[in-house]
């Protein structure tokens, strides 16, 4: 299990700071920010030094604290002065990225906090990152029967793509969190993951916390994944997700979607695991989920290393949505969504959305 704490906060509520894993630095090197104004949060966000979607909305939680330090002294006022502040936090760290619905998900709970004092909002943030590794424990707990499927029908290989790792959430991730327990239960399973173009998030990331776990990890280019599956080794495809839809499509890391596809193809189930707080009901299907373009140098000067031309025009979706009927089930803490529809997703979530 990941021993590094990716998100923590340091010292008391008034005069406490957030500090945060700088992923952009793994695996080379393991630095930490500390972030003591929400404006760091929400620059932290955005440059994915924190990122996955239950993680963002952790940290975001934290930066309302951070927002409302600042909103002055106890006294006659104090309470309003607060809740503004908390609007203006909530509002800079909305605008951070827009795909990830956890995000307005912890930013919407900490604005329910009737009197938002720096203790009551700490401890809302709390709540919300102990809750999240309860649910990362539950879909584990889901999971785990799936891999042992696989590896009894002689398919012992998981596929992800991406990291819904521990670094991508409050405890010990989404997709990865099966794979944590099956370690624990001695299951003889190996992971294949991919390295996750442009940012490699699967290579820096995923390979980095499984290989600390002693998991068994290859890594794969993006482009190998149909040549991998072809061998017949893989049991099962597995990744998280940033927002899905009533219906169960589901937007994560682009090239999830070319993995489906393939998944389908070769007969392979593919599964997407993730908490309720990912699940935005408001939205009807896939269409209707925002997706983030990143910045082109990402693809051609990525890592500071030109790649491509300079006077190259390059498309830089950061998701793509699965539609559901690709979907074997959606894990979540609340039991597996199979199959998916908005029938099902209505039935396992019930009405609410919170744990
Ligand atoms: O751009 P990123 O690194 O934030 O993208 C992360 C992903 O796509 C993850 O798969 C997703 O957030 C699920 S995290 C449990």
């Amino acid at each position: 299990m990941l021993a590094i704490k990716n998100i923590e906060w340091i010292g008391d509520a008034r005069a406490g700071r957030l500090r945060l894993l700088d992923q952009t630095k793994l695996p080379e090197q393991v630095v930490y920010l500390d972030c003591d104004r929400v404006e760091q949060v929400a620059d932290a966000i955005k440059c994915l030094a924190v990122r996955g979607a239950p993680a963002i909305g952790v940290a975001a939680a934290y930066g309302c604290v951070i927002g409302v330090q600042a909103a002055g002294p106890e006294g006659a006022g104090a309470s309003e002065a607060q809740r503004d502040a908390l609007g203006q936090a909530a509002s800079l760290l909305a605008s951070s990225r827009p795909t990830a619905v956890n995000l307005f998900w912890a930013l919407d709970r900490m604005q329910c906090v009737s009197a938002p004092t720096p203790d009551a909002l700490l401890a809302e943030a709390r709540a919300i990152h102990e809750q999240d590794a309860a649910m990362c424990e539950q879909i584990g707990r889901n999971t785990v029967a799936l891999i042992e499927k696989a590896v009894r029908a002689g398919r012992p290989a998981v596929l992800t793509h991406c990291n819904a790792g521990a670094l991508a959430t409050g405890g010990i991730g989404t997709a990865t969190a099966g794979m944590y327990l099956a370690k624990q239960n001695k299951l003889a399973f190996r992971v294949y993951a991919d390295e996750t173009r442009p940012l490699l998030q699967g290579a820096r990331l995923t390979v980095f916390e499984l290989l600390i776990a002693g998991i068994d990890v290859e890594l794969i280019c993006d482009s190998a994944a149909a040549q991998v599956m072809r061998g017949g080794e893989v049991g099962m495809v597995i990744t998280g997700a940033d927002r899905i839809a009533a219906n169960g499509d589901s937007a994560n890391k682009v090239g999830t979607y070319s993995l489906a596809v393939l998944a389908r193809h070769h007969g392979i189930p593919f599964y997407v695991a993730a908490p309720s707080s990912t699940f935005d009901r408001a939205i009807a299907d896939g269409a209707g989920i925002p997706i983030e373009h990143r910045d082109a140098e990402e693809i051609v000067n990525g890592f500071g290393r030109r790649t491509a031309p300079s006077e190259v025009v390059a498309h830089n979706p950061a998701f793509d949505v699965t539609p559901h009927e690709l979907i074997e089930a959606i894990i979540t803490e609340k039991g597996l969504i199979q199959p998916v529809n908005a029938d099902t997703v209505a039935q396992v979530l019930g009405m609410s959305v919170t744990v």
